[in-house]
């Protein structure tokens, strides 16, 4: 364990001891989950959204210390952009935004680019049927 926190750079212990964003958002307009099979960490990642830019999002990590700073970064990252800006967020940008991961660590940031996209599709689906069920009155 005192080995991994070696690891780990100051921008992944300081978002580790101070996670940003963390807990569960009342009604989101998007909600992501993603889970890596290999090792069974989970993300849910939610979202609010006001004419396409994602005005706040929170998150949920049940896992390893660089899921969970990875989700920080993420929510941090997200904050602000519209959505389409937030969907070509890469692992890679998370990696590089967390001043890289060790190696064996390096899957924990695909888990935050993956919520990104699953709350992105859930916000779209519900956008549509919303904009559906509009549509048939
Ligand atoms: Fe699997 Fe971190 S060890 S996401």
């Amino acid at each position: 364990m005192e080995e991994l926190f070696e690891a780990y750079n100051r921008i992944i212990l300081e978002h580790l001891k101070h996670p940003r964003n963390m807990g569960e958002m009342e009604s989101p307009d998007g909600v992501g989950e993603a889970q890596n099979p290999a090792c069974g960490d989970t993300m849910r990642l939610f979202i609010k959204v006001e004419t396409d830019r994602i005005i706040d999002a929170k998150f949920l990590t049940f896992g390893c210390g660089a899921a969970i700073a990875s989700s920080s970064v993420t929510t941090e990252m997200i904050k602000g952009r519209t959505i389409e800006e937030a969907l070509m967020i890469s692992d890679a940008v998370i990696a590089e935004a967390m001043g890289g991961l060790p190696p064996t660590k390096v899957h924990c940031s695909v888990l935050a680019e993956r919520a990104i996209q699953a709350a992105v599709s859930d916000y779209r689906r519900k956008k549509e049927k919303k904009e559906n069920s509009q549509d048939d009155r």
